[in-house]
């Protein structure tokens, strides 16, 4: 049966196989854009255990535009890629201000919002408009590339324009199939189509698949080989109060965990010792502590932390920061920070019975 469309094959399929209970498959695009960009890193695991605690704080993008930037990342704390917060934030603002609060359904509309690109504002357009709209994310470039025999390097520019235009090609005609075809394709990229180990058996397409014809499928699509990330060392001046406080300031908005707030953090162990010295803290009263790494997209970090028991009377530094139990403040602390603390029981909540 190889006269069925792709479109035709993956509607069909979708319905019979997909997923139908994700609690952002309505047709409010405030819910599917939260939702979206909750996925754009993150397993749909995970966004399943944060989408929930966050609509119910945040039902409507006006409340959402309303909080306060510390409360949008406390609750967003865990989840990663802490731009993708602010600008979640600074878009609902954006909504607010220049849409009166209502979400424009064109997708070039959609795409001036702050951290929405073109294949996230063709999934909102497509799940809560039904515009005929195509969406390109990793999964879906991997079904493309297969299904057609497509031997583009990832990198190239001409390549990904020839990737969009098909992906405008295959699109259903009806505007009704669209969240269907739309979901069709996030699904079977999920958990058919995969990286590694793919389910050919159970694909809709593999009557049309070419990579599968012509013996391709582990070789496409080509990988681009991965960058040398740098690695930075940084060094972290973690104080702690006897009864479990520990010292936090809030980071500078741009860069690394921008806006989160996190123990003094320097790039020497001199300047965490000069540091140390204005808290009144001697370089033989911190305790080194073993380096690890922690990935992020473009740097590896070194983080030596260095712990120091300092009593209730030592006043805080001078910049913007609290005294707080940091699993139990509300605010966003960098994974790795929450991960050390947790793992050495610093901090109220787990300090001794
Ligand atoms: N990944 C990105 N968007 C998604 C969605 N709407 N459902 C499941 N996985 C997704």
């Amino acid at each position: 049966m190889t006269d069925l469309s792709f479109a035709t094959r993956l509607i069909r399929w979708q319905k019979q196989h997909g997923r139908h209970h994700l609690p952002w498959q309505v047709r409010d695009p405030y819910l599917v854009w939260l939702s979206e960009i909750m996925l754009q890193q993150t397993q749909v695991a995970t966004v399943l255990d944060y989408y929930p605690r966050f609509t119910a704080r945040f039902p409507t993008v006006a409340e959402l535009a309303a909080a306060g930037q510390d409360e949008v990342l406390g609750l967003w704390a865990g989840l990663g890629y802490y731009s993708r917060a602010r600008n979640l934030h600074k878009a609902a603002r954006q909504v607010v201000e220049t849409f009166g609060g209502v979400f424009p359904c064109e997708r070039e509309k959609l795409e001036t919002l702050c951290g929405v690109g073109r294949s996230t504002a063709a999934a909102i357009a497509a799940f809560a408009f039904h515009k005929r709209e195509a969406i390109l994310d990793g999964n879906v470039r991997r079904v493309l590339c297969r299904v057609f025999a497509l031997d583009g390097g990832a990198a190239d520019k001409k390549f990904e324009k020839q990737l969009w235009t098909l992906a405008e090609s295959l699109l259903p005609e009806r505007g009704g199939d669209m969240p269907a075809y739309t979901q069709g394709l996030m699904d079977l990229g999920a958990t058919v189509c995969k990286r590694s180990k793919p389910l050919c058996g159970g694909c809709p397409m593999a009557g049309i698949c070419r990579a599968k014809a012509q013996n391709l499928t582990a070789e496409l699509p080509r990988k681009k080989s991965a960058p040398e990330v740098p690695t930075l060392p940084l060094f972290w001046l973690v104080m702690r109060r006897p009864n479990g406080a520990i010292w936090l300031e809030k980071r500078p908005p741009e860069g690394i965990w921008g806006g989160l707030y996190c123990v003094p953090c320097f790039n020497s162990p001199g300047s965490l010792y000069a540091a140390a010295a204005h808290f009144g803290l001697l370089s033989d009263g911190l305790e080194e502590q073993p380096a690890f790494t922690h990935r992020l997209t473009h740097r590896l970090l070194l983080i030596t932390p260095f712990c120091a028991p300092v009593p209730d009377s030592l006043p805080g530094g001078l910049s913007d920061g609290l005294w707080a139990d940091p699993h139990d403040s509300g605010c966003g602390l960098p994974k790795p920070l929450h991960d050390f603390l947790l793992s050495r029981r610093l901090g109220k909540k787990t300090a001794r019975p």
